[in-house]
């Protein structure tokens, strides 16, 4: 194997650490605990292990969470009230609807109705629009943490070809805006793949970059990958022989120059950038007298 690992796990810990300093000293000075809200609608298994991670994260760093369990048949209208109190309610200051949701409910509906400034996922109208305009309120979680790993291991975008595989508007769109912002922290040049491309094989061998976020279990062989080129794997699929990525990763490490491993890649930065947003929201909004 050729490629350095991008240690996902490592970096997450650390990140973690430092924020538990913060709001320690932060919840000192202001008497006020950040809280995130989650709420989880269904029976969806492998949401219910996701959520148990991000609350036992928030514990970890010293902030509090709530869970919202709804039922498989919630109403849009229940689900609205609920996402209502939340947003009146001063004691919390982010919530999270964990995804997929039930086919009854509405993302796009669900996200409009949150208070912008709690949304810790980033997905409210207002915020991807600010993510768009290069302003954004809340990084996603996702594109956060692949942002925070590339940082982390001094890997540029600047002038660099990003090619995202997936166009999901948790992953693919928000990290391509995030990329093509100016300055440091993006510079990129990207092209975006999905379902419909043509020549994608070409296209994503052309990539300095190549993120994988389409989940479908080892879809990025290494006849898909330039030699050199950095491989960010964002899939996570369970299959028989346990947790796989999108990406054959004994194969693609041979060819690449930086890779992340599936578990232990974007996953644990996706939950660490959740608790940064969390605590984000909570000093916006004690700053400006709505907690
Ligand atoms: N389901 C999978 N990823 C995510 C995410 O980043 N946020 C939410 N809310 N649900 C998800």
């Amino acid at each position: 194997m050729s490629a350095t690992i991008l240690d996902g796990k490592a970096l997450a810990r650390q990140i973690r650490q430092r924020l538990r300093e913060q709001v320690a000293q932060w919840v000192q000075r202001h008497g006020v605990r950040p809280c995130l809200a989650a709420v989880l609608v269904g029976e969806d298994p492998a949401s219910h292990v996701y959520v148990g991670k991000k609350q036992q994260a928030c514990a970890q760093v010293g902030l509090e969470s709530r869970l919202i369990e709804l039922p498989q048949h919630t109403s849009p209208s229940q689900l609205l009230e609920c996402l209502d109190e939340l947003n009146a309610d001063p004691g919390v200051h982010g919530i999270l609807v964990q995804l997929p949701l039930p086919e009854q409910l509405n993302p796009d509906e669900v996200f409009e109705r949150m208070d912008p400034r709690k949304d810790v996922d980033g997905f409210h109208p207002e915020n991807v629009g600010r993510l768009v305009q290069g302003r954004p309120r809340f990084v996603p979680c996702t594109p956060g943490g692949i942002r925070a790993l590339l940082d982390h291991y001094g890997i540029s975008t600047q002038g660099r070809h990003v090619v995202v595989l997936g166009r999901s508007p948790i992953v693919g769109k928000p990290l391509a805006n995030l990329l093509l912002a100016r300055g440091p922290q993006g510079d990129a040049t990207v092209t975006v793949c999905h379902s419909r491309s043509a020549h994608l094989t070409q296209l994503a061998k052309q990539a300095d970059i190549l993120v994988a976020a389409v989940g479908r279990p080892r879809f990025v062989g290494p006849d898909m990958v330039r030699p050199g080129a950095v491989v960010i794997d964002v899939g996570i699929t369970r299959t028989q022989q346990g947790l796989v990525g999108d990406v054959d990763f004994p194969a693609v490490a041979q060819v690449a120059s930086y890779i992340t491993p599936v578990p232990g890649g974007v996953g644990p930065l996706t939950v660490a950038m959740l608790l940064q947003n969390t605590f984000q929201a909570a000093q916006a909004l004690v700053q400006d007298g709505n907690s």
